[in-house]
């Protein structure tokens, strides 16, 4: 398994940029916001005074002042008192447009900030709106109050435009009446203009270290993020290697079992043909000596002593005995050569078979084979199965207490590898001690003296047993003796079982 490849750091990298970039634009918005607020309040202040200013004048009924280059008397203003001498000094009547004009003037030249009166429907062509203007004027006409907003103009300015309503009042008709108006209407409005630069002087600081901090803090994130995974990565890298050693370590041990059985397999294979061959050959040259010690004893056994007759005696014997170990070397060679074609076969009939090949020894013997319950129908080799009881019965008899009569129970029951067959006697039974030997090739419980054999039966049951896919052992029989065990495969579902190998007691 890998760790992801970097797209985890670029994700968190990318996820923090987006993050910090959401908090930044936030918190922008909100200093936007309060230049905004700063904006109106300055606006809305000046907008006042204004308004304040010309109300007083209007409540006048408008005010006289020297008439100079900068005052001339105000030709939209009709008055019979607009124009009144006063000993030989000329005054006009300066109405409350009029004079917002002039404050309007001189604010213009100290530049900054200005305002400016308008209406939809001036009295004075000069008082047209502008078309922000205008749209102003139109929002109050609908019920609005007031409009505040941020606009660049044809040559780039970057300004606030605020603007406000003037409403009739009562002194207002003085002079207004004859345009029909009624108190409470919109009469027209001031709009207040300013640099947008004077406002944002007060909110940049506080935007530039908004930035900075958002810098500062991104930078900590991904570092601190980079820094975890990269620590992780570590680990990780430790734990891949670890487990990289370990498994080429598994490997390597695995490999060196598997060359360890395929040499074991060569070699035993090779001592199973080497012992094949050998005993084949054997065969020939045992049975000369044999034939010839037969054809000594009936020939020339007259000429002979009694030692040289008991010698001879010796000889034949040993002949016989080394042809039965032969016989079974080769038995049991077979027993590992020979290809196992899986049938049904019905234990019941297995069993009959070996107890007539046991027929002798169960006569000399005198002991007894029982059954107990029914055996089941397996899958394996018939002959190598009549072998294999044959073999474990035949040793039952063999191996029994002298003091008791040979009393030999053969049963099945069902096994997690198909089915267990037990062979049970009564008789000297198998020391814990040699529970595995008894097994093994020419491995004899008791010398030769006592009983006859060549100590190879188990060992060709345990071989035919391994064949068939199964395991035998040797346990305990209560209260003596001891049960040879074992399994058997079943036979595989939906395969048809022949009339021969069917149960006796199953139709
Ligand atoms: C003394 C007379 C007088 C009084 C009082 C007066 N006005 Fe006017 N007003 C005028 C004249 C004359 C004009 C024409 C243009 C100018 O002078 O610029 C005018 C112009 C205006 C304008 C500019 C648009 C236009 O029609 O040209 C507005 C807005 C306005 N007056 C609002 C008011 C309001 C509101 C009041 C009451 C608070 C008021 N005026 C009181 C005489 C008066």
């Amino acid at each position: 398994m890998r760790f992801p490849g970097y797209a985890l750091e670029l994700g968190s990298l990318a996820a923090w940029a987006c993050l910090v970039a959401l908090s930044l634009w936030h918190n922008l918005g909100l200093l936007d916001a309060q230049a905004r607020e700063v904006a109106a309040a300055r606006a809305r202040m000046l907008f006042s005074v204004v308004e304040t200013t010309r109300l007083w004048n209007a409540r006048h009924g408008g005010l006289y002042a020297p008439v100079t280059a900068e005052s001339p008397p105000n030709e939209w203003l009709i008055d019979p008192l607009r124009d009144v001498d006063i000993d030989g000094r000329s005054f006009t009547k300066i109405n409350p447009a009029y004079m917002t004009r002039q404050m309007s003037e001189l604010m213009d030249k100290r530049g900054g900030m200005s305002f400016r009166l308008t209406s939809l429907k001036p009295v004075r062509p000069g008082n047209l709106p502008d078309p922000w203007e205008a749209k102003a004027l139109t929002l109050f006409e609908n019920g609005g109050t007031e409009l505040l907003e941020r606009v660049t103009d044809d040559t780039g300015g970057d300004h606030y435009r605020y603007m406000a309503r003037l409403l009739v009042e009562e002194a207002c008709l003085q002079c207004h009446a004859n345009q029909n108006y009624q108190v409470g209407e919109v009469r027209g409005g001031i709009s207040v203009t300013f640099d947008a630069a004077q406002v944002l002087a007060e909110i940049n600081p506080q935007k530039q270290q908004t930035i900075v901090l958002h810098g500062v803090g991104y930078v900590l994130l991904a570092g601190a993020t980079l820094a975890f995974l990269t620590w992780l990565r570590a680990g990780w890298r430790q734990l891949a290697q670890a487990k990289a050693e370990q498994e080429a370590m598994v490997a390597e041990r695995t490999q060196e079992l598997r060359q360890a059985v395929d040499d074991l397999a060569r070699s035993n294979t090779e001592l199973e043909n080497f012992a094949y061959a050998v005993s084949h050959d054997l065969q020939e040259p045992l049975r000369m000596i044999g034939s010839y010690a037969q054809l000594i004893d009936r020939r020339y056994a007259d000429h002979l002593d009694a030692d040289g007759r008991e010698f001879l005696g010796f000889m034949t014997d040993g002949a016989q005995r080394m042809k039965q170990m032969i016989d079974d070397l080769l038995a049991y060679s077979r027993a590992g050569r020979t290809e196992i074609h899986p049938q049904p076969v019905a234990l019941e009939r297995v069993l009959e078979s070996a107890l007539a090949n046991l027929t002798a020894a169960l006569q000399e013997s005198g002991g007894q084979v029982l059954r107990d319950g029914t055996l089941p129908v397996v899958a394996g080799e018939v002959s190598m199965l009549v072998r294999v009881l044959q073999n474990l019965v035949g040793n039952a008899l063999k191996y029994r207490h002298p003091e008791r009569q040979a009393q030999v129970v053969v049963s099945a029951r069902p096994h997690v590898q198909g089915w267990e067959i037990r062979v049970a006697d009564n008789g000297i039974g198998v020391p814990e001690a040699a529970r595995e030997r008894i097994f093994q090739v020419f491995q004899r419980l008791h010398s030769n003296a006592k009983i006859s054999g060549t100590g190879i039966g188990l060992s060709i049951a345990k071989k035919i047993v391994e064949r068939h896919g199964g395991r035998i052992w040797v346990e305990d029989n209560r209260p003596q003796g001891s049960v040879f065990c074992f399994t058997l495969p079943t036979v595989p579902a939906g395969t048809d079982v022949p009339a021969s190998q069917q149960q006796s007691g199953a139709n």
